[in-house]
């Protein structure tokens, strides 16, 4: 069955297509999760500065990505006109803010997505100083919700999202399973990490039916893992 207006079996695959316009605005109990401007700039490359032994080695763009306020205003220059172009979505990268006083947290979003399966992948950090608070764990059930809500509701109308890490990354590996997700692969020693050499990719897949978009968590009845 559709869950949204212009998915149809193209006989290539469901056609899935971004909403037009884009808009993300996402909302949690301490969180707010919203594209970034350029405005960010400046606590954008605060965060990842502050934070790059933390980031490393899972997030390989923190050696040389951000060094200053210009490059981060650059990523976001490049994600403003994605947006603005939903014919051609593919990813989009999400900023993390304080919901009481605005201050950046950290990132997520959506990337790889796959018209013909509907289906996508997220991910996330949150800076060193705010890490152990449940912050990326809130974070990525509002993000599914958001995937999967119907694009009428503002949502992308996914069908599927998958969230990859390696085994070697206990602080991640937390997220998806304090989410209920379920471990789906293993593939050994695919994920190279400086550092770490060849590790384990494990990935949590979850299916748009088995999620409930109003409390950003696992379905009533489906099997936690
Ligand atoms: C992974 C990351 C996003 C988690 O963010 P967070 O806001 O701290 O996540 P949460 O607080 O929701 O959950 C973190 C869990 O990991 C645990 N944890 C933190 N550091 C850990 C470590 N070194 N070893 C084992 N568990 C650890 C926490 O105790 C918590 O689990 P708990 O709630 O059962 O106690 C954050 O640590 C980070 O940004 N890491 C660097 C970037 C990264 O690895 N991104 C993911 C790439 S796949």
């Amino acid at each position: 069955m559709p869950r949204c207006a212009n998915e149809q079996d193209t006989g290539h695959g469901l056609g899935w297509t971004a909403p037009s316009p884009f808009t993300i605005r996402l909302e949690t109990p301490r969180l707010v999760l919203r594209p970034y401007e350029l405005t960010d700039a400046p606590a954008l490359y605060q965060s990842v500065a502050a934070s790059r032994d933390h980031l490393l080695p899972w997030m390989p763009w923190a050696r040389d990505g951000h060094t200053d306020t210009d490059a981060s205003a650059h990523y976001i220059t490049t994600q403003i006109m994605a947006l603005r172009n939903p014919t051609a979505f593919t990813a989009v990268g999400i900023g993390i803010f304080d919901r009481q006083s605005g201050r950046h947290l950290g990132g997520t979003g959506v990337h790889g997505v796959h018209r013909d399966t509907a289906c996508a992948e997220t991910g996330y950090w949150i800076r060193a100083d705010a890490a152990s608070r449940g912050y990326a764990t809130e974070a990525t059930g509002a993000v599914l919700s958001w995937a999967f809500r119907p694009q009428p509701a503002d949502g992308l109308a996914l069908r599927r999202i998958v969230i990859y890490c390696s085994s070697q990354n206990h602080a991640s590996r937390r997220v998806p399973e304090k989410l209920g997700l379920r471990l789906e692969v293993q593939q050994r020693q695919d994920y190279f990490l400086p550092g770490l050499g060849c590790t384990d990719r494990l990935g949590w897949g979850v299916l748009a039916d088995e999620w409930d978009c109003a409390a950003n968590r696992l379905a009533t009845g489906v099997p936690s893992a």
